[in-house]
Parts: C-alpha cells; sequence; structure tokens
C-alpha cells in the first residue's frame, strides 16, 4: 500500500507529497478500485477564543506554520471536531483523476473564505471544479447554501462522503451543501433524474436566482479546460439573476520546456490572457472587472503559502446604460 506506482501521467498533489506516510490513513477502495486515504487538516482557529470555537471560530493566527508542524493527522485526532476539516482523497492519480486530491490552491482559497467570513454570510455559493470539496465545506460554514460540483460520480460520491464527514462544521452555520454534476464541456446542466448529481428545475432556478459569489480554485492547468471554464463562467454569469464575484485560485508552475529551451508557465499564461481577454469583452449586457487578491489574509490551514499561489478576483455586473435627458435625445 505505501509502494505508489507512478506511470507517465501520474500526478501528486504537493499536499499530500510534503506530508509525511504513516499520518495518512488507508480507509478504502473507492468505487474504481482506488485506495482512498483519509487525512485530517487542522483549522488553527485563535486559541484564545477556544469557548468559541469551530464553525464559527473567531480570531486566527498569522503564521501557523512556524508554530505547528504536525500539520495532518495523529494530533489533529485529539483535538475537537471543531479544529479539523477530515478530507477523503487518493494520492497519485491519472491527469483525469487530479480531483481527487487536495491541491494548496484549495487550501488558499479555504483561507481566504475563512477570513472573509462576513464575505459569505447568508450567501448562495458555486463551485466549480470542487475536487473533494474542502473548499466548499468550509464556504458552508458560514454561507446558505453551497453548490459544490465537479464531473464524474466516483469524484462527487467521495465530495459527498467528505460533506458527510464534517457535517458538524456546516451544522453550526446552517449552510446547505448540494453535490452536482457541473461539466464545462457542456452546455447545460444535467436535470436527468436518473443520472447521479443531476439537477432538479428547483435547484437550478435557485442557482440562478440566488448565486452571488462563484469559487474554483486549481482548475487552469490544461488550455482546453481554461477555455472551457471561462466559457462557463461567462455563460452562467449570463443566467445569474444578480451581479456576482468570481474567486479563482492558481498556482503558477514554472516547467522547463524543451519547445522553449526555458522555464515558462504556459498554463499559467494561458489563465492570464483568459482574464485580460474577458475584461476587455465590450457590446454585452455584463461589465468584466478582474483585480489580484492580495493574498497576505491569515493562514488558518498549515500548507506552505508559496510565492506562486495566487487568487483573482472577476466582478461581473450589468453595463448600465448612461441616461440619455430628454434635451440630449430631442
Ligand atoms: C487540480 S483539480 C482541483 C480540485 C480542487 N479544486 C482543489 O483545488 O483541490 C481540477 C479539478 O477540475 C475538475 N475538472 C476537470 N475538467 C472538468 C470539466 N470538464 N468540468 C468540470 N470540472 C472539471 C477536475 O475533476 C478536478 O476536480
Amino acid at each position: 500500500m505505501d509502494e505508489i506506482a507512478f506511470k507517465s501521467d501520474t500526478v501528486l498533489s504537493d499536499v499530500h507529497l510534503h506530508a509525511p506516510n504513516q499520518r495518512h490513513l488507508m480507509v478504502r477502495l473507492s468505487g474504481v478500485g482506488q485506495p482512498v486515504f483519509l487525512s485530517q487538516f487542522k483549522l488553527l482557529w485563535n486559541q484564545a477564543s477556544q469557548t468559541d470555537s469551530g464553525a464559527e471560530g473567531g480570531n486566527h493566527r498569522a503564521h501557523p506554520a512556524e508554530e505547528e508542524d504536525d500539520v495532518l493527522g495523529d494530533e489533529a485526532q485529539e483535538s475537537s471536531p471543531y479544529d479539523v476539516i477530515k478530507i477523503e482523497h487518493t494520492m497519485a492519480t491519472p491527469l483525469e483523476d487530479v480531483g481527487k486530491q487536495v491541491w494548496r490552491g484549495a487550501l488558499l482559497l479555504a483561507d481566504y473564505i475563512l477570513s472573509q467570513r462576513d464575505l459569505f454570510r447568508g450567501r448562495t455559493v458555486l463551485e466549480l471544479g470542487a475536487g473533494t470539496g474542502l473548499a466548499s465545506i468550509l464556504a458552508a460554514t458560514v454561507a446558505q447554501t453551497v453548490y459544490c460540483t465537479d464531473v464524474g460520480a466516483d469524484l462527487l460520491a467521495m465530495c459527498q462522503r467528505n460533506i458527510a464527514l464534517n457535517s458538524h462544521l456546516t451544522a453550526t452555520g446552517g449552510g446547505v451543501i448540494k453535490v452536482k454534476e457541473l461539466d464545462w464541456l457542456k452546455d447545460d446542466l444535467c436535470t436527468d433524474p436518473e443520472v447521479p448529481f443531476s439537477w432538479s428545475e428547483e435547484d437550478i432556478s435557485d442557482l440562478y436566482g440566488h448565486t452571488t459569489i462563484l469559487l474554483a480554485a486549481e482548475v487552469f492547468y490544461d488550455d482546453d479546460l481554461t477555455d472551457a471554464l471561462f466559457k462557463t463562467l461567462c455563460r452562467l454569469a449570463h443566467k445569474l439573476k444578480n451581479a456576482s464575484t468570481a474567486i479563482l485560485s492558481v498556482e503558477k508552475r514554472l516547467n522547463f520546456t524543451l519547445r522553449h529551451l526555458d522555464v515558462t508557465c504556459e498554463a499559467y499564461d494561458h489563465f492570464r490572457s483568459c482574464l485580460r481577454r474577458l475584461e476587455g469583452l465590450t457590446g454585452g449586457r455584463l461589465r468584466f472587472a478582474v483585480e489580484p487578491v492580495d493574498v497576505s489574509f491569515p493562514q488558518l490551514l498549515v500548507y506552505e503559502r508559496i510565492q506562486q499561489l495566487e487568487l483573482w478576483k472577476v466582478f461581473v455586473e450589468p453595463v448600465t446604460e448612461p441616461v440619455v435627458s430628454a434635451d440630449t435625445a430631442s
């Protein structure tokens, strides 16, 4: 079980790579026979506010990584259930199963959510490419409804189990998480009741009627998928009744390529070019404004907040027609 066979298309998230082996507990085989591990990610609420720790825990320690090096596991088992988020995940996977691992960008996004709880309070939130569901679960500690979406029945089932494992965290804030299939490569949401994780008409109407925040972590690693994600964002923004904000995390991955004989970050560059294209869209009824987010907010989860981790906001607002006075119009 400790031997992980690496094939050429196998990827392993740094989050799991840097965590010592014995702290992972293999709990079962997934629906497609992959070993599933259970990791406990500590939530470093301010020790001073232990009395109200948990989902509504208050102040935050500034540099947990310096104070805590037991990131996942043994000690966490002795903590209050409100001080850990339990996530089932696989280890090394082929590229098409990357969502079954936890990625650093999800932890950055989770930290942002925890540091901006008032922004999420009472909101309807849609996460795209949610993977194991970690960010959605933390959003639901304050949001009213979180639509946690991805593709693939096995991944969505794993996500659903993670939500059940952490139901005590979301119970306090009363947030509901709905796991749904949302494929960026398809124009429509699946409403076939025979298909697992399909949408009901009520869910779709709630999604379009109330969503104001969209989230996506670490979904910019393949240019075709990045294009599909931006198309999906645009399509959804046009269907939403209200103005919305998309919050996107990305890790700028540097690679040496033989083609360039240099270190490049092509997937990141493509992501940035999609942001520029979105901002440059004119003539429609929506305006898209893009802004980088300062990532110096407190760190409540333990991971390496490396320089290459970025968070971006896309504000989507209706274009307001200039008011034409009667004098000008005539
Ligand atoms: C690198 S993982 C990130 C997962 C999670 N957000 C995280 O950061 O831990 C990329 C995610 O995008 C999802 N994805 C890939 N293609 C997709 C598609 N066509 N529609 C929806 N999600 C897709 C994958 O299933 C996976 O969960």
